[in-house]
């Protein structure tokens, strides 16, 4: 059905705050339609669509051929290796995503990680509620400090910066990072001046008690955390992975556990989302998984919608959105 003048198409396909849906509801025709609820409603909608708003669904080259008056995806992600970046350059889609209010809050997961694994939290939680604390707890049991220790973290944007800021200015930590380039740290993060350095990758493998990997997925780190990567690191690193699954082979982290020198893992992502229950990791007793809360908290999603519905609005609208993704940068 063709809208009423002025007003375009916009299809929700994730669950959206109430307040921001009503936005969207007040200047345009919606159809909320999650194609992980039932497919025919959100593939119904496809042919007339003009926005899309969501997230958690991978929207192939294909799909995109279903909606042939698309003009905008928003995205409430900062993430976006699952829309089809050049398919959506082609055909002048613009893209949307929701970087920037999200830092603090997966920075805040990435730190309960490296917490969590380094002083077993969850395993010795476990154990008192299971009733096994039946005296004080021996060398077996023990962790190994985080604070004074040095942290590497592969990938430096802005949730890697903040990473760094928590690591050097609350825990006393050296920081080391791998990025394409160094960043300009007098201009984009002063606080870490005399703090933070670019390294090399095998000197931050070599010289990391916690390695942290922040990084975006695309063809360059699809798999890069490798067997060559772990067994580069320190005996007794902490890995953790707070960026996207697919940029760590699985069978390797396993091997470097079950038989190298890795002491643990923290996991927020995996290769495969949910996590299969069959998952070698999902059990591991030196694995500590979260099931991808990176930013799930009441504050940042409501942040990450609102966000995303301002960027479609304005897009819809013919204006610059406050959040568009290059698509032709990769
Ligand atoms: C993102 O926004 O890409 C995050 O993975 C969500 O937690």
């Amino acid at each position: 059905m063709t809208p009423p003048a002025g007003r375009k198409s916009v299809l929700v396909f994730r669950e959206l705050p109430a307040d921001q849906l009503n936005r969207l509801q007040q200047a345009h025709e919606v159809v909320i339609a999650d194609p992980r609820k039932g497919a025919d409603a959100f593939f119904a909608a496809l042919p007339g669509v003009h926005g899309m708003i969501g997230s958690s669904f991978t929207i192939d080259a294909a799909l995109l051929d279903r909606a042939p008056q698309l003009e905008v995806i928003s995205s409430v992600s900062v993430g976006v290796d699952n829309y089809p970046l050049a398919a959506l350059h082609s055909r002048g889609i613009t893209l949307c995503h929701t970087p920037g209010v999200l830092d603090e809050t997966v920075a805040d997961t990435v730190f309960a990680l490296l917490m969590a694994t380094s002083r077993r939290v969850v395993e010795l939680s476990v154990l008192v509620r299971e009733g096994r604390w039946t005296r004080n707890i021996g060398e077996d049991l023990f962790g190994v400090d985080v604070h004074g220790k040095t942290l590497g973290l592969l990938g430096f944007g802005r949730i890697g910066q903040a990473v760094a800021r928590r690591a050097a200015l609350g825990f006393g930590m050296p920081v080391l990072y791998h990025s394409r380039r160094p960043v300009d740290l007098a201009r984009h993060a002063p606080e870490l001046q005399g703090r933070a350095a670019h390294a090399p990758l095998d000197e931050l493998l070599v010289r990391s008690d916690f390695v942290v990997a922040m990084l975006p997925l695309s063809e360059s780190t699809r798999g890069m955390v490798d067997a060559g990567v772990f067994a580069r690191m320190k005996p007794g690193a902490v890995f953790i992975n707070g960026g996207r699954g697919a940029t760590v082979n699985e069978e390797a982290l396993l091997a470097a556990l079950n038989h190298g020198t890795l002491r643990a893992a923290g996991l927020d992502v995996f290769q495969t989302e949910p996590l299969p229950t069959d998952s070698a990791l999902r059990l591991h007793p030196r694995v500590t998984p979260l099931p991808h809360i990176g930013s799930a908290t009441f504050e940042t999603r409501h942040a990450m919608a609102e966000l995303a519905t301002t960027n479609l609005l304005r897009a819809l609208a013919g204006l610059q959105p406050p959040a568009v993704f290059d698509t032709a940068a990769l």
